[in-house]
């Protein structure tokens, strides 16, 4: 008899793939490429420091705003209440512009600083970062109703917002604790 396979099964597990061919190939990249230790234009902050700990600050509050917002329309984390199509499109505007914050601030870490582990706060800002943008891909790709499997986007966004605080906390956080809250 033909094994029943439901129609989900190939999306779910695509974007999962790609999600780790992301995380794994940014952290390859990061590690094998020689960084330049250049700046980036600072458009109007002080520093490239100081601009990529406020773009990151932002980005961690629109996510925030958009977990809220899953939350709230999922009624739990596992009950199924799909949001409507504009609920969606605002979902998707905001991770869109948070990721877009997030562009300039990671061909930095990447180009100029790389993979680094000094420490186990910096080893574990280079993992989660890279960890952040497997997950994101695999969001991008994930379908938004899947009946079967109810808990796979509450889990990778769960592991996306983890990451992103990790990141947030040992790069950011660290730097306005330790040296300065200058914009
Ligand atoms: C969502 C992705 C990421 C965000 C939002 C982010 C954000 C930041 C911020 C705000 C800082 C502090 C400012 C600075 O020292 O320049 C920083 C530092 C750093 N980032 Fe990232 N980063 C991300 C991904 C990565 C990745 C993928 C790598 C490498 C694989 C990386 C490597 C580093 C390193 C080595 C530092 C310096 C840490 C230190 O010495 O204190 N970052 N990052």
């Amino acid at each position: 008899m033909a094994e029943t396979s439901t129609t989900t099964d190939k999306p779910v597990g695509t974007a999962l793939l790609v999600g780790l061919s992301t995380a794994v190939s940014l952290g390859l990249y990061a590690s094998i490429h020689q960084p330049t230790g250049r700046a980036l234009s600072t458009i109007g902050f002080t520093s490239t420091i100081t601009m990529k700990n406020w773009l990151t600050t932002t980005a961690l509050l629109l996510l925030l705003v958009q977990g809220v917002m899953s939350i709230r329309a999922q009624g739990t984390l596992f009950t199924a209440h799909p949001q409507s199509t504009r609920q969606n499109d605002v979902h998707q505007l905001i991770g869109t512009v948070a990721f877009a914050l997030t562009l300039p601030v990671v061909f930095h870490c990447v180009w100029s600083l790389g993979y680094q582990t000094p420490t186990l706060r910096v080893g574990l800002h280079s993992a989660a970062g890279c960890a952040v943008y497997g997950a994101w891909a695999a969001t991008a790709l994930m379908p938004w109703h899947d009946q079967e499997r109810r808990w796979i986007r509450p889990t990778v966004g769960a592991v996306l917002a983890g990451a992103f605080v990790t990141t947030w906390w040992s790069g950011a956080l660290w730097y306005f604790t330790s040296v300065s809250w200058s914009i």
